[in-house]
């Protein structure tokens, strides 16, 4: 289960996810079919708790409810102080990936083993002020990094140069990681993470400020292939 999960995510790569922030949640269903013409390959959703970061957004109802209207990877970004006391719930929720902060564990391995009990992939972000070495000591044991380019809480901030430099030497020192970027991405600075070594591309603003969802993924996947080639 966790292999296969893993496969798919690897499959999609590159792939921009949209970040389910600023959708219409009145309308979850119009929502899945745009993404979905749009050729989503995986969806982000945030999760926020009003603690460990000052936003709320919502928990495991919402992700059951897309768990029914959509096949696609549900990738978790559990923005929450004590991860460990939902895990349990978001993958019966129908989480695929769940990805928590390592600035709200003391120690990151038993969180990963509890992820990891339920077949679902896992995944250690860090703020763009947290040292790269906060995570050394799990990176053999996480399937995927999440390198913050923002500060976790808000969507529509600035991007985080600091970034770059991260996927870079994450992806140097451990080729088989999956390495995921989150905030302020957009086609002028997706291509610097793609050739940083990025595979997963979180998008907010960038496809939520349009009305056709379509177009604005085709400009960022467009930005993509001009840095690859
Ligand atoms: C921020 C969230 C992001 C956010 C990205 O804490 O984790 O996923 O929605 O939004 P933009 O693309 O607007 O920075
Ligand atoms: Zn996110």
């Amino acid at each position: 289960m966790l292999q296969d999960r893993l496969t798919q995510l690897r499959s999609a790569s590159p792939a921009v996810l949209p970040s389910m922030l600023q959708c219409d949640f009145g309308n979850l269903q119009a929502e899945v079919e745009q993404w979905e013409a749009a050729g989503t390959r995986v969806l982000h959703l945030d999760v926020m708790d009003g603690h460990f970061v000052p936003n709320l957004t919502y928990g495991m109802p919402i992700v059951a409810s897309l768990r029914r209207l959509t096949k696609l990877p549900l990738d978790v970004h559990l923005m929450i102080s004590d991860p460990m006391a939902y895990i349990d719930a978001f993958a019966e929720a129908g989480a695929d990936m769940l990805t928590f902060h390592i600035e709200a564990v003391a120690d990151p391995l038993p969180v990963i083993e509890q992820i990891h009990g339920h077949g679902i992939v896992a995944g250690i972000a860090l703020n763009p002020d947290t040292p790269l070495d906060r995570i050394s000591g799990c990176l053999d044991d996480v399937d995927a990094v999440l390198v913050m380019s923002v500060n976790a809480g808000f969507g529509g901030q600035a991007f985080h140069s600091n970034a770059i430099e991260r996927l870079r030497t994450l992806r140097k020192s451990h080729p088989n990681l999956l390495l995921e970027v989150d905030g302020g991405i957009k086609p002028e600075t997706i291509a610097p993470c793609r050739e940083a070594g990025c595979d997963l591309f979180v998008v907010g603003s960038a496809i939520f400020g349009n009305d056709d969802y379509a177009a604005a993924v085709q400009r960022l996947r467009d930005a993509l292939q001009t840095d690859s080639s």
